[in-house]
């Protein structure tokens, strides 16, 4: 993607726009393709009005002299609402989608925003996706020829930390352990795994000698993982995102950030089961490869995955 024109400039609409910029909205989204009756039967959602100029955060995208695109916040108390968010076609891929979303998220966080939604055309999933939205969920919305179609629900969280876990969060840990494995269990027909069996004596006690780290929301645990390093090798194990949270990129942020407390390590290893193939995929995109299985039971086979730790480098 190109780097925003020079002259763009990024102002607060006036009300006097509001048809000016109903239209780039229509002329927006009619660049997808859709057909011209199901771009008329969507005029009304496309509009806006100069009342909501005036009352929510919408600031306009200039070129020059002309107007080459806008958003439009809804705000609430805290989670806010990317209402509009359109660039004229003839100046896409030039990076004012991306400025007014930074735009858009800085005015929100100022708010006191502690997310931004979309709920967005399914063409411009993947521009949020790399703008670093995080994918909810969908909603049904067939038209005609597609009765398929769905709108991606879309979030950008400002209220998600990963931080070291204490002793405090044990319990919390276990619950959320016991909770995501419970999948696991399900899928070897084993509950026996020791993810499941294990107490709150011994997870508190790992905190002697392991690092344990928390994904919080607010004062919700929505993941964690945990890795000891021993001789140079750095052991990275109960890697788990609460089952309402999962694939929206927790555990892989998770996984750099527990790889960025090992400066040292020389490798990093970890395991999963053979039948996981989401965790498998997940591994193999951060760069592991698989080095041996084990037999763990008449169910479970052990796939041990590694790969160089920074001192490797
Ligand atoms: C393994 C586990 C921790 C992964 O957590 P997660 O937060 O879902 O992981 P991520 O979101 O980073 O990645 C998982 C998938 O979501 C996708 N994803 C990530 N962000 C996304 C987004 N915003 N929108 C849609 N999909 C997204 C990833 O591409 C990946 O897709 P894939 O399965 O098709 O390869 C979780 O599934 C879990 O707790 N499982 C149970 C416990 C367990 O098995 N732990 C591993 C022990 S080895």
């Amino acid at each position: 993607m190109d780097t925003p024109p020079k002259k763009m400039n990024i102002r607060p609409a006036q009300e006097h726009e509001a048809e000016a910029l109903s239209a780039l909205a229509l002329q927006a989204k009619a660049h997808w393709g859709y057909s011209a009756d199901t771009i008329e039967s969507w005029r009304e959602d496309l509009s806006i009005s100069g009342d909501t100029i005036a009352s929510r955060p919408t600031f306009v995208a200039t070129v020059g002299d002309g107007i080459a695109g806008f958003y439009s916040l809804a705000p609430s108390t805290q989670s806010w609402k990317l209402d509009h968010l359109w660039v004229l076609p003839q100046l896409m891929d030039r990076g004012i989608g991306r400025a007014l979303v930074a735009h858009a998220l800085e005015t929100a966080v100022r708010g006191g925003a502690s997310c931004v939604t979309v709920d967005a055309d399914p063409n411009a999933e993947s521009f949020y996706l790399a703008c670093g939205a995080e994918r909810c969920g969908e909603v049904p919305a067939p038209i005609s020829g597609q009765p398929k179609r769905v709108r991606p629900q879309l979030t950008f969280r400002f209220d998600m930390q990963i931080v070291l876990a204490t002793i405090d969060d044990a319990s919390a840990i276990l619950e959320l352990q016991k909770l995501a494995y419970h999948a696991e269990a399900i899928l070897y027909n084993d509950w026996s795994i020791p993810p499941l069996t294990q107490t709150l004596a011994e997870l508190r006690a790992e905190f002697a000698d392991w690092k344990i780290l928390k994904a919080s929301c607010g004062n919700r645990i929505v993941g964690s993982v945990r890795a000891i390093e021993r001789k140079g090798i750095c052991s990275i194990a109960r890697l788990m995102v609460h089952p309402k949270d999962q694939r929206q990129g927790i555990g892989g942020r998770l996984m750099q950030t527990i790889e960025s407390l090992f400066p040292k390590a020389a490798k990093f290893e970890l395991f999963t089961g053979d039948k996981s193939e989401g965790n498998i995929r997940l591994y193999e995109r951060l760069g592991y490869c698989s080095s041996r299985t084990e037999r763990l039971s008449a169910n479970v086979s052990l796939v041990f995955f590694e790969k160089p730790g920074p001192r490797a480098l």
